[in-house]
């Protein structure tokens, strides 16, 4: 086990100015917390996609805080030292800035984050700016914003015509303004995620199927380890395809039990003759165990 310096605020624009790229995964449990970090990834993002890739939900709408709240703090358990972003689930901040600030400060309390992201342009600004001034780091999100995806009309690229292009470059600013320190662009044009990032004064880019230009990179850990059978994203190349693996595994664990090439010796565990003897006149003594020795 390695042991890391926590990553911090500072290290993480230290980064950016140094032209380091920031890396980022999803991830929802502690074994896979523990990996990334000795990975050395810089941040997680504990993203409501685990209502898609660890619940099996059709979209991220069903999640809840509560959901949130145990596999953060799970991935916080695994991960000391990561840069940890909680995601704001469904209607856990879009009701009133007074709810989106005590459910952002559940995340820091309860769960150990060091910041929190939530979807929407510059209607959710208010938003942005209230958890802030609690002094809670925040992340916008623009883009593609699964919790509208119905709005959007799906799971596609947004701001491929220059008018939408030009809203969510505003929505940047607007978020900027409001003191989020990172934005992510979720599937834009490489082109328009080149714009932000160079406009971006005080604020880290950070890109998710939106070209190389970002402060950095984010990919949903399901997509890149082939885990999430439903559905491939083009944007997301496949690191290892751990969901391969785990298959051939399981294949075999079956085949073996069912043809008794499992377990083998060095999988259980014996007991001295003498004691078996013994067991054996016990019960043929009808005797009852007064005293049990460890
Ligand atoms: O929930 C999530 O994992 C996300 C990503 C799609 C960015 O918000």
């Amino acid at each position: 086990m390695t042991e890391r310096k926590k990553m911090t605020l500072p290290a993480l624009f230290k980064k950016v100015q140094n032209g380091e790229p920031i890396t980022w995964l999803t991830c929802y449990d502690y074994p896979t917390a523990y990996f990334q970090e000795q990975a050395g990834i810089d941040m997680i993002l504990v993203g409501d996609s685990l209502g898609m890739t660890m619940l099996g939900y059709d979209s991220t709408l069903p999640v809840t805080m509560e959901d949130m709240i145990r596999h953060s703090a799970a991935v916080r358990r695994g991960a000391p030292n990561v840069w940890l972003v909680g995601d704001m689930p469904y209607m856990s901040y879009q009701p009133s800035v007074e709810t989106a600030i005590r459910n952002a400060g559940r995340f820091m309390a309860e769960a150990g984050c060091d910041a929190i992201k939530l979807e929407g342009g510059a209607e959710m600004a208010d938003r942005i700016e209230g958890i802030v001034r609690a002094g809670i780091p925040a992340i916008g999100h623009l883009g593609l914003t699964p919790q509208s995806v119905s709005a959007l009309g799906g799971f596609r690229l947004q701001g491929k015509g220059a008018a939408q292009a030009k809203k969510i470059l505003d929505d940047a600013k607007a978020l900027e303004e409001a003191g989020a320190f990172c934005i992510l662009l979720e599937m834009v044009p490489d082109r328009l995620c080149q714009l932000i990032t160079e406009r971006a004064r005080h604020c880290i880019i950070m890109s998710l199927g939106s070209g190389p230009h970002a402060h950095g990179q984010l990919l949903i850990y399901h997509d890149a380890f082939g885990l999430y059978p439903k559905f491939k994203p083009r944007m997301a190349k496949v690191f290892a395809d751990a969901g391969a693996v785990i298959q051939e595994g399981l294949n075999r664990y079956v085949k073996e039990v069912g043809d008794k090439t499992f377990p083998q010796p060095e999988n259980w565990f014996g007991m001295p003759d003498e004691e078996y003897a013994d067991l054996l006149n016990r019960i043929q003594a009808g005797d009852t165990a007064k005293e049990v020795l460890p």
